[in-house]
């Protein structure tokens, strides 16, 4: 699939701008602090609803504005064209429209642009903490699966209550009950989803990384729930359930829940050494890489569909022959990268596309192609 142009209203730097993209690579440059993230932070608004960068929205509004508002033409495999607007105001309301038709629910966005996001930030996912794992897990699984998104949701909202309810202290077993129950039948299918998730990540993310180091790195990748899982689901809430039970008091005394996928994790070996303290920066890059463009292959096989990859200020961490790895085996998706420079060597080997110079909130379209 395919954006074929974007048109933003009061978006972060953005006042009015439209941008007509290539359907394999846009080559997004520009000094820092012009707009070059932001503009990606749109395309990606446009999959998810939500931004990669911040859980409020508002930030996205152009400072001084009373909303914002962006719309794309988009063209799924062989299909027709089609278009997806988005506004959201200052007061918190947010409106989604598929060719002119409100779209009530955010289920009905979801499948419509897949995009996936690289970002200096996702480096974290190998040397940083388990929360940079588990969102990542939790934010691809939303994109994949609706009913991971309603699980993780009401997840969290109960999660918060039975933690509020904690720390007065005094418990009313029946309410526990309730709550444990509903938090078990919620954790097993983020417990579930992940396992499944993982495995698939480990299997093609150890064979890209293969390529990629030319075979000198083998990677592998183990789902680390803190709940013992269970190939039935009903065992697996059970199981759920009695962990919380026999917490029941611990949990009192700190008034925190301790134990369930909130703590879940992953570990990441590099040549059966633990990634996160014994890799090279590079290693880590590279697994990070990895990690991401398997990532991009599960939704092609799960959705028939190639997704859009968002490479946003990576290259530069990368040395020439991960650069040229990464350019050369994705010719096939469409690709915005964005970068303060490229070397011209890099540059010959890109496949056709388009440049842009990105400054104060215009995007400038070079003449000619890359
Ligand atoms: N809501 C907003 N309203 C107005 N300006 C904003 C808003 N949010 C961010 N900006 C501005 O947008 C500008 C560009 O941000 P962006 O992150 O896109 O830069 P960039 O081109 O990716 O730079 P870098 O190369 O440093 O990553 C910044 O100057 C920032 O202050
Ligand atoms: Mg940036």
């Amino acid at each position: 699939m395919y954006i074929e142009s974007i048109e933003l209203e009061n978006f972060r730097n953005y006042e009015k701008e439209k941008v007509s993209f290539h359907r394999k690579v846009n080559m997004i440059l520009g000094e820092n602090a012009q707009g070059k993230t932001n503009l990606l932070e749109s395309i990606y608004l446009m999959s998810l609803g939500k931004s990669f960068r911040t859980p409020r929205e508002k930030e996205m509004i152009k400072m001084g504005s009373e909303f914002c508002r962006v719309k794309t033409a988009y063209k799924e495999n062989g299909g027709e064209k089609e278009i997806l607007e988005i506004f959201i105001s200052k007061e918190g309301k947010k409106g989604i429209k598929k060719n002119s038709l409100k779209i009530e629910k955010i289920s009905q966005l979801l499948d419509n642009i897949y995009v996936v996001v690289f970002s200096p930030e996702d480096m974290k996912i190998v040397k940083e903490d388990p929360e940079k794992r588990r969102s990542f897990m939790d934010r691809e699984m939303c994109q994949m699966k609706y009913s991971y998104m309603s699980s993780l949701y009401s997840y969290k909202k109960i999660l918060a209550q039975r933690n509020a309810y904690l720390k007065e202290r005094k418990i009313d077993e029946d309410i526990m009950e309730v709550w444990d129950e509903q938090l078990s039948e919620a954790g097993a299918v983020l417990i579930s989803g992940r396992e499944d998730f993982i495995k698939k990540i480990d299997e093609i993310s150890r064979n890209l990384n293969y390529e990629i180091t030319e075979g000198k790195e083998k990677l592998e990748i183990k789902y680390r729930p803190s709940i013992e899982n269970s190939e039935n689901k009903d065992d697996l809430k059970k199981n759920i359930m009695k962990t919380l039970k026999k917490n029941r008091q611990n949990d009192l005394f700190y008034g925190n829940t301790g134990k369930g996928p909130h703590k879940d994790d992953f570990d990441i070996y590099i040549n059966e050494n633990e990634a996160k303290k014994y890799g090279s920066q590079g290693q880590q890059r590279t697994a990070a890489l990895s990690i991401k463009l398997a990532e991009t292959k599960i939704i092609e096989k799960e959705k028939k569909e190639k997704p859009i990859l968002l490479l946003d200020d990576v290259l530069s961490e990368l040395d020439a022959n991960r650069q040229k790895y990464l350019i050369n085996s994705l010719w096939d998706m469409q690709l915005f990268i964005t970068t303060t420079e490229i070397s011209s060597d890099i540059k010959k080997t890109l496949p056709e596309g388009k440049e842009y110079t990105v400054e104060n909130g215009k995007v400038l379209q070079k003449a000619g192609y890359i």
